[in-house]
């Protein structure tokens, strides 16, 4: 494989890499940058849906916005079969670990609205059975535009293939409750080209999802994030000293680690309403580190670019681990370069004792991190879990030049409001 400047030439600019040498800097259980101990008698949003990845309605400054005292939420949602005889195990139980493994491919997205922040209530599907173009409605971003409630809901439309597609519809509010119409059109965006992000021809486990449209502070564009993977063939990419990166003696084999190839997508709009977009390099590449760089979001503070992207331990290279968790990487330019937080990247993962408590962190600009918890174990060997499907309590961190730190924790799925909008 060509190296990222024979790849992409010298504009707009380079990637950033997040190296071994860096990653081998994560360390599991540091309490500064470890979520605190999900207990296994968790609260749950609902006995008929698992929930997992959550999309607070936003404002495209990044703000969490609520209307007329409405906070709202969009999650990934799968319904449970607890009486469905295809997720009934030989003695008669119903198998819940099974049919939460299975819930990707059946993803939807509902909404849910509250009062409070936190005790979400129901809204039900955002788009009817049959507007979605393909079988799964993975994850993206919710936009409230304006007063009048449009809502730009940004979001990944997958198998078969992965395209960032929009679709526009209105949030309407009354003093009982909250519900979304429109949602009729969905708009196809773009997918993966094969030059700067791989394919699916090019690797049939590739990832190109998970949009995060912005406006640049700095120069009022907009953007949006994506995950990605470096393009190319499968195997065909080079670990080389770069990023490898400063390593002591004796860890410079990278083993296998080339078929790890994660990346952060941008993609900039020709255009005020953000239907023409254009890709761009990536912003941040993991090739050899890991493959998955999931759901990137970007939170301003300080006059600095704090970009945020959730990983698992699976899909880190031969080499180099960490936890399930949200890393985080800062700039002082939107195109960087961008460091790693905290020497490593790490900025809450799960604790080594409970390794899948949580996933799917979303770092707020008001410092605070929701999540969802995947499973919790019920006995002291972690064979026995609890599988969640719900929201995980919220925790705060305060981020510091190129450190953070958790500072707090809050009730579960608790995502209050930054500022409120009154509907026309
Ligand atoms: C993160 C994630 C997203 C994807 C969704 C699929 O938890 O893997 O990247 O959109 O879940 O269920």
């Amino acid at each position: 494989m060509k190296s990222n400047t024979e790849k992409f030439g010298k504009t707009p600019h380079q990637p950033s890499l997040w190296t071994r040498a860096d990653a081998l800097k994560v360390h599991a259980d540091d309490p500064t940058t470890t979520q605190p101990l999900v207990s296994a008698d968790f609260p749950v949003l609902s006995n008929e849906v698992f929930i997992w990845d959550t999309m607070p309605l936003r404002d495209l400054d990044g703000n969490i916005t609520s209307v007329d005292g409405w906070s709202v939420i969009f999650t990934l949602t799968a319904d449970r079969h607890p009486n469905d005889p295809q997720y009934i195990d030989e003695n008669g139980n119903y198998d819940i670990t099974r049919d939460w493994n299975d819930r990707h491919g059946r993803a939807k997205m509902y909404y849910w609205f509250s009062r409070t922040g936190k005790d979400w209530e129901l809204g039900g599907r955002v788009m009817a059975e049959g507007v979605s173009p393909t079988a799964r409605e993975w994850a993206g971003t919710p936009i409230l535009l304006n007063e009048q409630g449009d809502v730009d809901l940004y979001y990944t439309a997958v198998t078969p293939g992965a395209t960032i597609v929009k679709v526009r519809g209105r949030v309407v509010t009354t003093e009982h409750g909250v519900s979304m119409v429109g949602f009729e059109k969905v708009k196809p965006l773009f997918e993966a080209d094969g030059k700067m992000y791989q394919t699916e021809a090019q690797n049939p486990f590739w990832g190109f999802r998970d949009p995060w449209p912005f406006r640049d502070p700095n120069d009022g564009k907009l953007y949006m994030l994506f995950e990605g993977n470096v393009a190319g063939e499968r195997g065909s990419h080079k670990v080389g000293e770069a990023e490898i990166g400063d390593v002591p003696p004796g860890y410079e084999d990278v083993g296998n680690s080339r078929f790890q190839t994660a990346c952060v997508g941008i993609a900039v709009a020709r255009d005020e309403d953000g239907d023409d977009w254009e890709m761009l390099p990536p912003l941040l590449t993991a090739v050899g580190v890991n493959d998955q760089t999931e759901r990137p979001h970007f939170v301003f503070q300080d006059g600095k670019y704090y970009l945020f992207t959730i990983s698992h331990t699976f899909t880190y290279a031969d080499g180099v681990t960490g936890p399930d968790g949200v890393y985080g990487f800062v700039a002082d330019s939107l195109f960087g370069p961008y460091v790693p937080l905290n020497g490593s990247g790490l900025v809450l993962g799960n604790p080594s004792s409970q390794p899948f408590q949580t996933y799917s962190h979303c770092v707020m600009p008001n410092g605070l991190v929701t999540s969802f918890i995947d499973s919790v174990p019920t006995d002291e060997s972690g064979t026995q879990i609890r599988i969640g499907g719900t929201e995980a309590p919220t925790v705060g961190i305060k981020i510091k030049g190129q450190q953070t730190f958790v500072v707090a924790e809050y009730d579960y799925g608790y995502i209050p409001p930054m500022l409120d909008v009154t509907l026309k």
